[in-house]
């Protein structure tokens, strides 16, 4: 919404949230206050803030005024009731749509933002036509529904929204379709621009990160066939990515996915397939999930394993605890899985990340402050001098790809450490080369 206002200074654009706290970080004066960190965002809020872009409780009056709005709720996966642990929660969604139904005036247009099962806009639909309508013809109340998933990845999320691969805009009512895509063309060629029926723009979007998520297993599963093989996945990589067909993108080995999408959404795909008793499909995705989490299994007991079985008492230092880097996002994070495994194996972790908070470690791991020091089993701690921290340390765990740690004094820091000491690269960040000049033992995902 702050890049439609920067691309479109003559449309008005409002951001309401029933959570006043949050509308109250948007709107504070100190910019590193806002509520997420995303590159070059602050400095898209500083440019219009007040100008054409408001952040406002006032729910009532800026549904009221407008006269498009875009349903951007979260929408994740139900933990109880029918289809727990499948199926998405459109809770939000709903409360919404029935906030809009309530307060909305004269023609609005409805834009499905939220990444929804397909054929959510039924019930939005369904909300909408059952609003409370005055007899005056003046004041009538009417909506059209359309659909225009968002494809922006966090760490990249302005670039994205300025130069995006594709906009898709999904819908039958051709003038609300159009009126949305002039939006997009100020800044948007209209080569870019795909106009869908309502029902493929919802499954595009579930379908699309299906796709990535399962790039990222694919990589993965064979980054353990390499490391059994003798063959190295960097090498794999760049031999199957020159066939045009497959490209070289999405290919990075990791510790596994994370991020609030790929995992919900491929349930969701489950669901629906389960749901259309396509059993075989639904076990086809699945599978792209059961092995993200056999994958960060993997990388923690592979680091056990390389203290011959014991971590207890080893003091190890993890780097990076965001999903990925440039992100402050921790949700559903491979540090959370790997980390847990470490601590109740003994180990007395030192943990880095250059965005993201203690606390917000601490909620990620299920723990309360007093819980820190009296684990029966490991510890942590927050590290923020990662030199220091390095003192007598046996391992390293390089979790999230920040560029930070690429440029770590790694001489000075592995001579700190107790011998024999391990780093583990699971992003693999660290030039071979350089490895090997250290005095230290070292793993790389693949190789
Ligand atoms: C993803 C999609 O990429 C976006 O297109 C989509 O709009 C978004 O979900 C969403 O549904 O909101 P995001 O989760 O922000 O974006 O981040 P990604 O760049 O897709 O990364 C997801 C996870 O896969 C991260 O943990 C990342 O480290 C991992 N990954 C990605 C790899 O391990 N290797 C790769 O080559 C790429």
């Amino acid at each position: 919404m702050a890049v439609i206002a920067d691309r479109c200074p003559e449309i008005k654009v409002t951001l309401v949230d029933k959570d006043a706290t949050k509308i109250d970080l948007w709107n504070s004066s100190d910019l590193s206050k806002l509520p997420i960190y995303e590159p070059g965002l602050k400095e898209v809020v500083e440019r219009n803030r007040g100008i054409n872009l408001y952040f406002s409780k006032d729910l009532k009056k800026s549904i009221e005024d407008a006269d498009m709005i875009f349903i951007s709720v979260n929408t994740p996966t139900k933990i109880s009731g029918l289809g727990a642990g499948y199926a998405s929660d459109l809770k939000w969604v709903e409360s919404s749509a029935r906030l809009v139904a309530k307060y909305a005036k004269g023609h609005t247009i409805v834009v499905e933002k939220s990444t929804v099962p397909v054929r959510t806009a039924e019930l939005i639909q369904e909300i909408l036509s059952n609003a409370d309508n005055k007899k005056n013809i003046f004041e009538e109340k009417n909506f059209s529904v359309i659909s225009s998933p968002e494809f922006l990845a966090e760490g990249t999320a302005i670039k994205d929204l300025e130069n995006p691969d594709r906009v898709l805009i999904g819908g039958d009512d051709q003038l609300a379709v159009k009126l949305l895509k002039e939006i997009y063309l100020r800044w948007i060629p209209t080569d870019k621009i795909l106009l869908t029926n309502i029902w493929s723009s919802e499954l595009s979007k579930l379908i699309a990160n299906a796709f990535l998520a399962q790039r990222v297993s694919s990589i993965n599963s064979i980054s353990s066939l390499c490391e059994s093989t003798g063959a190295d996945i960097k090498e794999v990589v760049l031999a199957i990515g020159y066939d045009k067909r497959i490209g070289r993108k999405f290919l990075s080995p990791g510790p596994g996915f994370g991020g609030s999408c790929f995992k919900k959404d491929i349930l969701n795909l489950v669901y629906l397939c389960r749901f259309y008793k396509l059993e075989d499909v639904a076990d086809y995705w699945e599978q792209v999930l059961i092995l993200n989490e056999k994958h960060k299994e993997r990388i923690s007991s592979l680091i056990i394993d390389k203290f011959f079985g014991t971590v207890s008492n080893k003091k190890i230092i993890i780097l990076g605890f965001a999903f990925k880097s440039n992100t402050n996002d921790t949700r559903e994070s491979p540090a959370i899985k790997i980390t847990k495994n470490l601590i109740e194996n003994g180990a007395q972790l030192l943990i880095n990340d250059p965005k993201v908070s203690r606390k917000q470690i601490l909620e990620e791991l299920e723990m309360e402050e007093f819980e820190i020091d009296n684990l029966s089993s490991g510890s942590w701690q927050f590290a923020s001098d990662i030199e220091m921290a390095s003192k007598e340390a046996d391992a390293i765990v390089i979790l999230t790809e920040w560029d930070e740690y690429k440029k770590i004094n790694w001489e000075s820091v592995s001579e700190n450490m107790r011998k024999p000491s391990w780093i583990f690269d699971t992003r693999n960040i660290l030039k071979e080369e350089r490895l090997k000049k250290l005095n230290i033992n070292y793993w790389q995902v693949g190789s």
